[in-house]
């Protein structure tokens, strides 16, 4: 006669079950890292690889002429970090976000240039989605074209890279998904004519050619929700911070692709 199992073995077998398959959905899905770039049309790639045609060099340019702009102080960027930026190390750059002691918090790069902003420049705040910070991010970001996304995970960065990896497989809207099912499951999938990318962040701040602007991540991210149709949040809120620690490192080892070129 077969064994009879009660429902309670089978209820605690199919948790366990999926409980394995669910942790080890991104280790096999991501086993390879594949930009954006790959998914995207021959023509917004050529369009990505010229420096003339694409839009995101005249931003870098504005970036730049912001970046030679004295402050409030008569202090200049350049001050500390040379002439164009000369002295940033791209290296460095590419460890973004990061943990900033006197801050004792993680910070994006968006947030690191409006902390030099406000306390070395003496400026007024920029609003997050400001155009003169974006200007910046690309500019400075650009400075790290090809080095490897390597952000530390180490000690203190960990609770939040954690938060933000929670936030990744949490469910949102009226859609009840999350982030891994499109960027994970679907990869490679169309949608609503895009193709779908495992929706890294290495190309970010970016030229949508859709929109004919250029997004930084929160920007995009805030449309991914509303595709979920789902309540967004705001750009500067902890949850997109953390989400964007997780994001950068998820692609660790991706090369910086800034500005990349997407529909
Ligand atoms: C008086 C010197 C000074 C000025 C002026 C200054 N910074 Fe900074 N900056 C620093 C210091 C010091 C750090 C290291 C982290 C910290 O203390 O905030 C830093 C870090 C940075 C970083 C991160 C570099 C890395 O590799 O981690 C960026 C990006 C940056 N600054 C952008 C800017 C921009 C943009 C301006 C002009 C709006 C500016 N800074 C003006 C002193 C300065
Ligand atoms: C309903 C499907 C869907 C969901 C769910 C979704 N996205 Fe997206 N996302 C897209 C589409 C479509 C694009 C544009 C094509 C592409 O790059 O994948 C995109 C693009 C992106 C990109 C830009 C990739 C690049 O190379 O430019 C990032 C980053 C991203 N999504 C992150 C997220 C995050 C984080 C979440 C969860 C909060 C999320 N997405 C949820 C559909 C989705």
């Amino acid at each position: 006669m077969r064994k009879q199992y009660s429902p309670f073995t089978y209820i605690t077998f199919f948790f366990l079950i999926n409980t394995i398959l669910c942790s080890l959905t991104p280790i096999i899905l991501h086993a390879e890292l594949i930009s954006g770039y790959e998914f995207i049309s021959e023509q917004a790639k050529e369009i990505q690889n010229d420096d003339f045609q694409n839009p995101g060099f005249s931003v870098i340019e504005n970036g730049l002429d912001i970046y030679n702009e004295v402050g409030e102080n008569e202090v200049q960027c350049s001050n500390c970090h040379g002439l164009n930026g000369n002295k940033f190390i791209p290296k460095s750059i590419a460890q973004f976000p990061k943990f900033h002691e006197i801050l004792d918090k993680p910070v994006t790069l968006r947030d690191q240039i409006q902390y030099c902003w406000v306390e070395r420049l003496e400026n007024f705040p920029l609003l997050y989605d400001d155009i003169q910070l974006l200007a910046l991010e690309t500019m400075i970001r650009n400075k790290a074209f090809g080095e490897k996304v390597n952000v530390d995970i180490n000690e203190k960065m960990k609770p939040y890279y954690e938060a933000g990896k929670a936030f990744y497989f949490t469910r949102f809207g009226q859609m009840d998904m999350n982030c891994s099912q499109c960027h994970d499951i679907y990869t490679g999938q169309m949608l609503r004519g895009q193709k779908l990318s495992q929706g890294h962040t290495n190309g970010f701040p970016l030229f949508r050619l859709e929109s004919q602007k250029m997004v930084n991540l929160p920007q995009r991210l805030r449309e991914c929700f509303r595709s979920l149709r789902a309540e967004t949040f705001e750009q500067n809120s902890d949850e997109f911070r953390n989400l964007e620690i997780y994001l950068n490192a998820r692609g660790n080892g991706l090369k910086i692709e800034t500005p990349a070129v997407r529909y």
